[in-house]
């Protein structure tokens, strides 16, 4: 695949020279084009030296022109990236200018845009940052990331550049035909949505969840090339493309469905939100308005995930967590005991987020380590937590 690398001026150019090598490293044909403050961060030499091919960085240069010209460099590409993308370079590729080669290219080309955003958190949260992406997005450009965390300038939050080899899964996924994605071939089962637990034939105890973030979750996993197979509670969702979805109403159907599978799959989500208790004895005839009160009996259900995590050889299993309080508390407290090798852990019962909204952000944990996802739409954070789970996979097997 060739792909086309515009680099901007940030501090985060650096990893840059990384990401070029490890696409490299996928077989990728790489040429790189820098704007004029990106060689006062990196030296065009770096990028020759890694890509293997000189480095442009002005439009109006004779001698590179006498080469590839610009327009056969746009032409040439199956992918652009601008990584870093800083904020001056995504307002002006929002307002559509030309005034240098990188957002010449990005008119010129008719091969997918993906921005890989760096910039001082303050800068990232600016309503004019943030309204330029939505017109970007809406345009079809793909937005990666930023990560969230320690800046350069000392500050924390939203705007660290992905690192290298979350950009390079991203760049490579969601292409059936190159079969090149980082979870290419590999088994995996995802369950999502509500159960519910019958009272009466009428009648159930149920939950909040839309399945929303476990649909969006399984089609990530299989943009990046996981075979998935989706065991999901009632929803009103279609069936994400490429996944094979298995109904289920109650959690003991869906612990059944999830044994008969599991021992076929190297990858475990759970994003369900399974009933922790059912009632022991489910009237066989409408219940009745006969008493004054009415006392149901509960019996706990199987924890469908534990029970995975603790099979003789389990997947690599990643759990979910919804809290009302103290959530890394409970969320690392959930890793241990059930011996999981991820956690995702979400507030619920706040004013932004959980169940019943299109956004939600995410604190992920793992033994070793841990990534904030920030507030964004669930689609857009499962695309994230999904290239996560990859890079955590992809470092254990
Ligand atoms: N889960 C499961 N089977 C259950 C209950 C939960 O597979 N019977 C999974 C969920 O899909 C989720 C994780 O366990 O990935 C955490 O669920 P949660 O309800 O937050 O935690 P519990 O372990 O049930 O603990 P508690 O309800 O006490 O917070």
């Amino acid at each position: 695949m060739n792909i086309l690398l515009g680099v901007s001026g940030g501090i985060a150019a650096y990893k840059a020279a990384d990401l070029v090598r490890r696409l490299r490293e996928r077989d990728c044909a790489v040429r790189v084009v820098m704007t004029a403050a990106a060689t006062a961060f990196v030296s065009p030499l770096t990028f020759q030296a890694l890509s293997g091919h000189p480095v442009r960085t002005a439009l109006l240069d004779p001698a590179a022109e006498a080469g590839m010209d610009h327009i056969e460099l746009a032409r040439w590409a199956d992918r652009v990236l601008l990584a870093p993308a800083t904020a001056d370079l995504i307002a002006r590729l929002a307002a559509g200018l030309a005034d240098d080669l990188p957002t010449t290219l990005v008119l010129a080309t008719a091969a997918p845009l993906y921005l890989a955003p760096a910039m001082n958190q303050q800068m990232w949260r600016h309503p004019a940052t943030q309204e330029n992406l939505e017109r970007l997005r809406g345009r079809g450009v793909q937005v990666l990331g930023p990560g969230v965390g320690s800046q350069a300038c000392g500050d924390h939050g939203p705007g660290r550049m992905l690192e290298p080899a979350e950009l390079v899964a991203a760049l490579l996924a969601a292409d059936p035909g190159l079969d090149s994605g980082p979870l290419t071939g590999v088994r995996t089962l995802v369950t999502a949505g509500p159960t519910r637990e019958p009272l009466d034939p009428v009648r159930y105890l149920g939950n909040r969840s839309s399945g929303r973030m476990g649909y969006a979750v399984a089609t990530a996993l299989a943009e990046l090339g996981a075979r998935v197979t989706l065991v999901s509670g009632p929803t009103a969702l279609p069936s994400p493309a490429g996944v094979a979805r298995v109904d289920v109403e109650t959690a003991g159907e869906m612990h059944a469905a999830v044994l008969a599978r599991v021992d076929a799959v190297d990858l475990f989500v759970a994003a369900a939100a399974v009933a922790d208790y059912r009632p022991a004895a489910p009237a066989p005839q409408k219940i009745k308005k006969a008493d004054a009160e009415l006392v149901v009996r509960l019996v706990r259900n199987p924890d469908i995930l534990a029970e995975v995590a603790a099979r003789p050889s389990p997947p690599f299993t990643v759990g979910f967590a919804a809290e009302t309080d103290r959530l890394e508390d409970h969320a690392l407290a959930k890793l241990r005991t059930k011996r999981l090798r991820m956690i995702a852990a979400n507030w619920v019962g706040a004013t932004e987020g959980g169940f019943e909204r299109s956004d939600n952000a995410l604190t992920v944990l793992w033994p070793d380590g841990r990534r904030e996802l920030p507030m964004m739409p669930k689609t857009q954070l499962a695309r994230e937590l999904a290239l996560l789970i990859a890079e955590r996979y992809v470092a254990s097997s």
